[in-house]
């Protein structure tokens, strides 16, 4: 018998278009097919009830953009979860109105992730994105209104045609809105996405600008409060957060290689040590819950080497130590020494044998390399 699993996953994949540099699986308008799409996600929810255990730790609601779903879908998928303690909705700021704010939070969403990515229109558009740096302020403004006090933005950095300076002014413009947590991410140039077609050069060119940038996103945001709790997240603490923990609770349940569910189009679950991707094609996936089966799906088992490194990877993201006891066998402890001597990494041993080990600011910054080179 497994244990009940604590976090779930909700894709919901509709956009009104799409952005060029984006390749998750997202299903473009289609909205005479949001309904049955609840449908079929609710109906996936009850194939998996007895893997879940009865009340959750996180429910996380991704896309796509999950407030382009029609509301009275949106809203029938709220009522049909399980209770949470932590229910995150990805949120595209053109979609949020007054009224959308409220079904939220009457719905029981506690907690809000707004993709702003930047406050520039020309930067905004090289993004191909619809909203404008006042629709990003005004639906932050409606949430508050509406009682959400915890909510997330997204940045992206690096984008072609950005400087220092922009950077600066988004990281401004970001801090001047309040957010409780902040995600700062690279623009990654995703194989085969119109973006890595139009702009893969520029990309590769800027490369080593990229680094310099993130080191500026951590400054900033560090000295403004914010905790670097993992490689591109932020939290308020202390005073600022009013004693809340303020961390993305699902994230990190992923983080520290918590089992998970994921329901939706290509949604991921990976369960005592087994990894599930359901099918991307929305036709199969409403098909086939609509005949009461489950979806299609790419199984994978995990061995046990591959989940102790995939461990030590995300557990090295976070700000807390890692026990080393948890990845015994693949790390290689002649790195440990010489990485601990670059001062890249800290390498602590306790009175009753336990170790465990924390990278470094600079470690951090240099992040997946000096976990590449932990690793046997
Ligand atoms: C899948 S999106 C969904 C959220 C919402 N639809 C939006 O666009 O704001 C989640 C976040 O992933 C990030 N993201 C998406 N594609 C990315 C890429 N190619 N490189 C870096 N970050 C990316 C963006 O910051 C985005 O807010
Ligand atoms: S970035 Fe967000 S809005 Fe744009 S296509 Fe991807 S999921 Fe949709």
């Amino acid at each position: 018998m497994t244990a009940a699993v604590r976090h779930l996953y909700i894709h919901l994949p509709f956009c009104s278009s799409r952005c060029g540099y984006c390749d998750f699986v997202t299903v473009v308008g289609r909205r005479g097919e949001h309904d049955r799409y609840v449908d079929a996600l609710l109906a996936e929810l009850e194939l998996e009830r007895d893997s879940l255990a009865p009340r959750l730790e996180t429910i996380f609601l991704g896309g796509g953009t999950p407030t382009f779903t029609k509301p009275a879908a949106l809203r029938r998928a709220l009522r049909g979860l399980p209770l949470a303690d932590e229910v995150t909705v990805e949120a595209n700021p053109e979609t949020v109105t007054p009224e959308l704010a409220r079904l939220l939070m009457e719905e029981g969403v506690t907690r809000m992730s707004l993709g702003a990515q930047s406050f520039q229109p020309r930067l905004l558009s090289v993004l191909e994105r619809h909203a404008g740096p006042n629709d990003v302020r005004r639906a932050f403004y409606h949430l508050r209104d509406a009682g959400f006090d915890n909510i997330s933005l997204d940045l992206i950095y690096g984008i072609p045609g950005q400087r220092p300076s922009d950077l600066e002014t988004d990281i401004d413009e970001a801090l001047a809105l309040g957010p409780e947590h902040l995600s700062c991410y690279e623009l990654e140039a995703k194989p085969g996405t119109r973006f890595t077609h139009a702009h893969g050069e520029e990309l590769d060119r800027q490369a080593e600008a990229l680094e310099d940038y993130f080191e500026r996103v951590v400054d900033r945001l560090t000295a403004a409060g914010y905790r670097w709790y993992e490689t591109a997240n932020f939290c308020r603490t202390g005073e600022a957060a009013g004693a809340r923990d303020l961390r993305s609770r699902h994230n990190v349940a992923y983080w520290l290689g918590r089992d998970y569910v994921g329901l939706g189009i290509g949604a991921v679950s990976t369960v005592a040590g087994r990894r599930r991707r359901n099918t991307p094609r929305l036709a199969a996936y409403l098909e086939t819950l609509e005949a009461g089966t489950m979806p299609p799906r790419e199984i994978e088992d995990l061995a046990a080497d591959t989940r102790l490194r995939e461990k030590v990877m995300l557990g090295l993201r976070l700000d807390e130590p890692f026990q080393l006891e948890e990845a015994d066998g693949v790390v290689d402890r002649t790195a440990l020494g010489r990485l601990e001597d670059l001062g890249l990494l800290i390498w602590r041993a306790g009175e009753d044998g336990e170790e465990d080990l924390v990278l470094t600011h600079r470690g951090r910054l240099l992040g997946g390399g000096v976990t590449a080179e932990l690793l046997v």
